[in-house]
């Protein structure tokens, strides 16, 4: 998959690119990044990428005019048929879904705004799709950016090893993941639940799943409202 990037900040980047999961898909060609920064489509001495907003009002905006030929120069390095993303508190919420969706895309263009925002007929002329990562702002669209590369790498065939698989990360399944214990045994007074010392596969998964169940049921019940339960979900969380 191709993303290309379309941003102010280029550098902050390497977070994602140069660590971790989606660094390694990065190395091994699984994930091809790259930037379009609006700073370098300037004409002027002091290379403007801001603007003031019609109608007054603390804050500026983008520069139309950097900002829509960085997009057009992401469009050429991602494809034509690369999907426009614009980072914004005013999208579509992401959640685990729309990473799958976006996952299946050949190539997306991550646009990241700073300041107050961008003007909206380049909005309306320019965007398939506008994408919030919560319900907060942030100083810039940058992080917002780095969270759909992150969680749409992990959704790629071939980025996760066996041991760790995209289907079993937590909300694959529409659940909170199950608790985790490693070595030791005992900690601070406290115990690994013996069922994971018993080498039974079969009551292991089913007591991760009842616990899945149980935490969701606690921490976000509006996980379980739209969703089916099957008969042995039912049972188990009788149980
Ligand atoms: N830019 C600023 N705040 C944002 C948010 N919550 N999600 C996506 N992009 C943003």
């Amino acid at each position: 998959m191709h993303i290309a990037l379309v941003s102010l900040f280029p550098e902050m980047f390497d977070a994602v690119s140069d660590h971790g999961v989606t660094g390694r898909a990065v190395k091994q060609g699984l994930v091809e990044i790259s930037h379009s920064n609006p700073r370098d489509f300037t004409s002027d001495r002091h290379r403007t990428v801001d603007d003031r907003p019609y109608g007054g009002g603390p804050g500026m905006l983008m520069k139309i005019d950097p900002l829509q030929q960085a997009i057009a120069a992401a469009r050429e390095k991602a494809g034509k048929d690369a999907k426009v993303i614009y980072l914004s508190p005013q999208g579509k919420r992401l959640d685990h879904g729309k990473a799958v969706e976006l996952s299946r895309e050949q190539a997306l263009i991550l646009v990241a705004g700073r300041y107050e925002g961008v003007d909206e007929r380049l909005i309306e002329a320019e965007v398939d799709e506008e994408i919030s990562i919560g319900d907060y702002v942030l100083s810039g669209g940058e992080l917002a950016a780095m969270v759909v590369i992150d969680t749409v790498t992990r959704q790629l065939p071939g980025v996760l090893g066996h041991e760790l698989s995209a289907q079993e990360d937590s909300y694959a399944d529409g659940l909170l993941d199950c608790p985790h214990y490693t070595r030791p045994e005992e900690y601070q007074g406290k115990l690994v639940p013996e069922v994971l010392l018993s080498g039974n596969h079969e009551q292991i998964r089913r007591w991760r799943l009842k616990q899945a169940l149980g935490r969701t049921q606690e921490r976000r019940p509006d996980l379980l409202q739209g969703r089916s339960m099957t008969a042995e979900e039912e049972a188990l969380l009788a149980e």
